[in-house]
């Protein structure tokens, strides 16, 4: 059996019900483990921090999986990636020279070749076109959080999404908190009702600095900004679209994930104001309002030295809910008292635990929706305050404002946007 033809009854079928006498040759390296008809294949893209915790997982999640590709723009991060998964799966590691890519082609590569799943953690720029790469060629995903930068990217996303579902491929994404055991019984409750209607949502991301990695002086002025590719809107999205994220995930989840009508809010860059922190902000506040009246209410700021907090408040016209993601307190105060005592569970562990075992059923997971939804209520929030204006949901996701060039290599030349002046930076 060819590979292609193996891949085509891997989708139509679910791995489990190939039989294991079905063997054939799958073009591994000698390694001392028996790679045979039911083992399924890894890409990663993106070999950094995030991306070699998540082909560690995936390597846990199934003792029949291989990591066969790899990708990444740095050697440096590759390797440091390589040799930290090969610690831990000398085995399964079975990444030949000629699968090791490094360069913006890499991701192409690696989605072309054999490989049945993707790991996408790259910087949040390239995500909406490795999206369509990978579903165009049949893959199934994990993807990190955030899914784009900007409007545009969240509709390709959303059509990748549906084209996975066309396609029964498992789409998973890495809005984490919704893989934790603790949270998920929580916002159960939430949403059976224990608070009664929700009608506010508080919710932070108060975070201190976060790393700036060196860059060699003989690097073109793109490749520099990759390295530290996080204070680049058009790359990171800006701190509210690519940490504080999770907090707004939180809070449209406790809401059922339903569209907000529109949003005011504030924001700016105070104390990190040095030019190697490209152009985003350190601080954004942000009103979200619904239909009814309901209202969510998001603080995020990355400074150095301030109080920290990273949760969610939920108040309802019968209760009211806490989750303190610092602490890992889940508390409900309403017609039954409540609070989590369970010992929880590994949620980066449990998305590849799920994405492997769906893969495996035949029965494919797709996150497509709300996590389109959730990384767009960042991007508005973003909008909302560069501009000063109060936007409609509508508005903001029908915005064709595009953060950043068509393409990026090392040898793009891009002027930054300046940093945004609510007031005078444009809604577009
Ligand atoms: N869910 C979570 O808790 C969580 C935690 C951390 C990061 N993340 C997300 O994971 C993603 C990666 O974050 P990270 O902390 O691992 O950053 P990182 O900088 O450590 O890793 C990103 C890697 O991607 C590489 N890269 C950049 N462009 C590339 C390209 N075009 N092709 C191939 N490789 C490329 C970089 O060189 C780097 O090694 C981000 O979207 C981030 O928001 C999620």
């Amino acid at each position: 059996m060819k590979d292609t033809s193996r891949r085509e009854f891997l989708k139509s079928t679910g791995a489990a019900a190939i039989g294991g006498t079905l063997a054939f040759n799958i073009g591994l390296p000698k390694s001392s483990f028996a790679a045979n008809s039911d083992t399924l294949k890894v890409g990663l893209i993106g070999c950094g921090g995030r991306g070699t915790g998540a082909a560690n997982q995936a390597l846990n999640a199934d003792p029949n999986v291989v990591l066969t590709h790899m990708a990444d723009i740095f050697q440096d991060r590759l390797d440091l990636s390589i040799n930290s998964l090969k610690k831990r799966h000398a085995d399964r590691v079975m990444v030949e020279n000629g699968n090791k890519f490094v360069g913006f082609d890499g991701a192409k590569n690696v989605i072309d070749s054999d490989v049945d799943v993707v790991i996408l953690t790259t910087p949040p720029y390239f995500r909406p076109k490795q999206l369509e790469m990978a579903v165009e060629a049949g893959k199934h995903i994990f993807c990190e959080k955030p899914m784009a930068v900007d409007a545009p990217g969240i509709k390709r996303v959303i059509a990748a999404a549906k084209k996975a579902k066309e396609k029964n491929l498992s789409l998973v994404s890495g809005f984490c908190w919704r893989y934790h055991s603790a949270k998920r019984e929580t916002f159960g409750r939430v949403l059976d009702g224990a608070i009664g209607d929700v009608h506010t949502v508080y919710n932070t991301y108060n975070t201190g600095a976060l790393w700036l990695r060196d860059v060699e002086p003989d690097w073109s002025p793109m490749r520099k900004k990759m390295r530290n590719w996080l204070y680049y809107n058009y790359i990171s999205g800006d701190h509210i679209v690519e940490q504080a994220i999770h907090s707004i995930d939180m809070m449209s989840w406790a809401l059922g994930d339903v569209q907000p009508v529109k949003a005011t809010g504030t924001g700016g860059r105070q104390s990190r104001t040095g030019k190697e922190y490209g152009n985003i902000y350190d601080h954004f506040a942000i009103v979200y309002e619904y239909e009814n009246g309901v209202k969510g209410f998001h603080f995020s700021r990355q400074q150095k030295d301030c109080s920290g907090s990273y949760g969610v408040e939920m108040m309802g016209s019968k209760g009211h809910c806490v989750v303190d993601c610092g602490r890992g307190r889940h508390t409900i105060k309403g017609a039954e008292d409540w609070r989590f005592r369970g010992s929880g569970n590994d949620m980066y562990q449990q998305e590849h635990d799920e994405l492997f075992a769906s893969i495996r059923s035949g029965k494919p997971m797709n996150d497509g929706a709300w996590m389109a939804r959730s990384t767009m209520l960042g991007i508005m929030g973003r909008m909302v305050a560069y501009t000063g204006q109060t936007i409609t949901y509508d508005q903001a996701l029908n915005s064709e404002e595009k953060l950043g060039p068509d393409e990026i290599t090392n040898n793009t030349e891009f002027t930054d946007p300046p940093v945004a002046k609510p007031g005078i930076t444009k809604f577009i």
